[in-house]
């Protein structure tokens, strides 16, 4: 998997959530409780831009139609067969990385 660089933690304090597009690929990275985690950042229902959404009590909702994601595992509010292809995360002197499939 390509590590690919998103931009410094900074950016991103807690409760808040952006979209990035690393060698464009869309993907939405959120800050919940000092917990970051990555997903693919098209929703499954019509493609929104997760990332330009709101974090609700730790749920992504898209900005296009409300479906509410849990931001730790990506699993959609009520039904749990859909779910967002997470992305490995680390953090290191202060920058995100995420690891995107190949
Ligand atoms: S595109 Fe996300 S809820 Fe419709």
């Amino acid at each position: 998997m390509p590590r690919v660089l998103i931009g410094p933690l900074n950016l991103l304090p807690p409760s808040s959530l952006a979209q990035a597009e690393p060698g464009g690929e869309p993907v939405t990275i959120c800050n919940h409780n000092g917990v970051i985690t990555a997903f693919h950042g098209l929703c499954p229902h019509r493609s929104g831009p997760l990332g330009h959404g709101n974090l609700d009590e730790g749920r992504i909702l898209c900005p296009w139609h409300a479906w509410a994601f849990n931001c730790e595992t990506g699993m959609l509010d009520g039904n749990p067969e859909i779910r967002l292809q997470q992305y490995s995360v680390t953090v290191e002197d202060g920058q995100i990385y995420v690891d995107l499939p190949d």
